[in-house]
């Protein structure tokens, strides 16, 4: 053997000794047992809202694993980041999903919210829970019904899965629906659902022209114009002496509700 070839072997031994004694020493004693291996293994910075666990990677992780549920659990049981969850339409289903990190990612520096919504994953648990057999017919309708899956199916367009098109898009998002229940509630015949296909925007839709009489097949007005206040303040505001609630385009353009024609920006309250 040549001189650098002992010296590679050398090396390569030592380190090699060194893999195999990190597992074994950090498994019996945590992390802290070998200072410094975290740093050595580790992908990346973890987010601001963790950084207390930097140096306690068991906190999370078994060794080889993934994060797994329990772990988590351990400190999101309860709290009100938890109840807040439990209390928002779209994100109940935090109760009994029974993954944590198909959407929740690590790592990724102390910027980033470790957050990245997957839908699949709300599928997938829907299956398992539906094919387990330990669960009653009763209670697997009852899962399925609070995770939104859908027993009718809206028509598929090209930016959603055919699994996707297993959820109930409007059982989690009927809240945050612009279109106040005008388009119906199969938002996935119209919308995608990462952030990567633009999120709720379509990308495609042109608004129709300002000059449409038709605002009213796509718009409701807010209660207040089916009210006096439409007689005593809307159509004053818009100096307009008669007109039907449904002719919005009498007193609206289509950049803004507050852009009143004839008048610019109105906003009452
Ligand atoms: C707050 C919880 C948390 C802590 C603390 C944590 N991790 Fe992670 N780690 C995660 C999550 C979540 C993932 C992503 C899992 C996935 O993709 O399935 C991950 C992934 C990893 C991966 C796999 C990366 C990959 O690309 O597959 C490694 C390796 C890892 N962590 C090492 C560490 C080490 C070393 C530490 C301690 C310095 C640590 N982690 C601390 C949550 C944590
Ligand atoms: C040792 C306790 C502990 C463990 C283990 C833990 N967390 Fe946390 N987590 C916290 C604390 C504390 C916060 C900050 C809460 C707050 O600010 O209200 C937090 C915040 C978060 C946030 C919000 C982050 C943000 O930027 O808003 C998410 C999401 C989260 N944890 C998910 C997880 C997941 C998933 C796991 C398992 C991989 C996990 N946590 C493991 C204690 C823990
Ligand atoms: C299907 C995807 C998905 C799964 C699986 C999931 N989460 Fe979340 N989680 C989210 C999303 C999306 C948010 C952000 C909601 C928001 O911004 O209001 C969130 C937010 C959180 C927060 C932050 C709450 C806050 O307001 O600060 C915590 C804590 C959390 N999840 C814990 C968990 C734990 C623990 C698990 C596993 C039992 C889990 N999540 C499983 C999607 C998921
Ligand atoms: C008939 C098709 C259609 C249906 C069904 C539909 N939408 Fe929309 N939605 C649109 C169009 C078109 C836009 C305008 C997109 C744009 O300007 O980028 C829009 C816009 C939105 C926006 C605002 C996007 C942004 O970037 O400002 C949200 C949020 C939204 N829709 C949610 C829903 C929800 C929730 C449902 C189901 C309850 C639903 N939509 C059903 C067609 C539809
Ligand atoms: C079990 C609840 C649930 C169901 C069912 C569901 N979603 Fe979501 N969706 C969420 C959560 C949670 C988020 C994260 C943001 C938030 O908290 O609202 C989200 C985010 C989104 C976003 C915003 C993505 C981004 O990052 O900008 C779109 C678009 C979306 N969903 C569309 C859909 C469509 C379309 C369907 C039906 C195929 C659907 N969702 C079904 C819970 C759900
Ligand atoms: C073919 C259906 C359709 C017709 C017809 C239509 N709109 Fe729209 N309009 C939409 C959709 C979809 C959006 C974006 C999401 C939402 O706000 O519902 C939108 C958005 C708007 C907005 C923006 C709301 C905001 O705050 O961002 C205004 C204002 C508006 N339309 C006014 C009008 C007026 C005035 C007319 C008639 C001249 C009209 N629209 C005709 C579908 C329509
Ligand atoms: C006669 C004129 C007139 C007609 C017709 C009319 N509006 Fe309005 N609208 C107004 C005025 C003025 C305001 C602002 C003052 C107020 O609240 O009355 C307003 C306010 C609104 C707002 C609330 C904006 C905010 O600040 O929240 C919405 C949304 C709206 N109109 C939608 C519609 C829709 C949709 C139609 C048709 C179905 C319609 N309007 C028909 C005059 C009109």
């Amino acid at each position: 053997m040549k001189r650098i070839e002992i010296i590679y072997a050398v090396v390569t031994l030592g380190a090699l000794g060194a893999a195999a004694a990190l597992p074994l020493m950090s498994h019996r004693g945590g992390t802290s047992a070998v200072p410094g291996w975290g740093e050595f293994v580790n992908p990346g910075r973890i987010s601001s809202k963790h950084e207390f666990l930097a140096d306690r990677c068991e906190a999370c992780h078994t060794p080889h694993q993934r994060p797994t549920v329990d772990k988590c659990v351990a400190c999101h049981a309860s709290g009100p980041a938890t109840e807040g969850l439990l209390a928002k339409q779209s994100t109940r289903f935090h109760a009994d999903i029974g993954t944590c990190s198909e959407c929740h990612v690590e790592h990724f520096g102390r910027e980033r919210r470790p957050i990245d919504m997957v839908h699949e994953a709300l599928v997938d648990h829907a299956e398992k829970s539906a094919s387990s057999g330990s669960l009653t017919e009763a209670d697997t309708r009852s899962i399925l019904a609070a995770l939104g899956v859908a027993s009718s199916r809206p028509v598929p367009h090209a930016r959603i899965t055919p699994r996707e098109l297993a959820l109930d898009c409007n059982a989690c998002h009927a809240n945050q629906d612009p279109h106040r229940g005008l388009m119906g509630s199969g938002c996935a015949s119209c919308h995608a659902t990462s952030a990567a296909d633009g999120g709720w925007a379509i990308r495609e839709f042109r608004h129709p022209s300002s000059l449409s009489t038709d605002c009213a097949h796509c718009h409701q007005a807010p209660p207040s114009h089916y009210m006096e206040h439409f007689s005593m303040v809307s159509m004053k505001v818009a100096r307009i002496e008669s007109a039907d609630v449904s002719q919005c385009y009498l007193c609206h353009k289509t950049n803004s509700w507050n852009d009143i024609k004839g008048l610019g920006w109105y906003k009452h309250h």
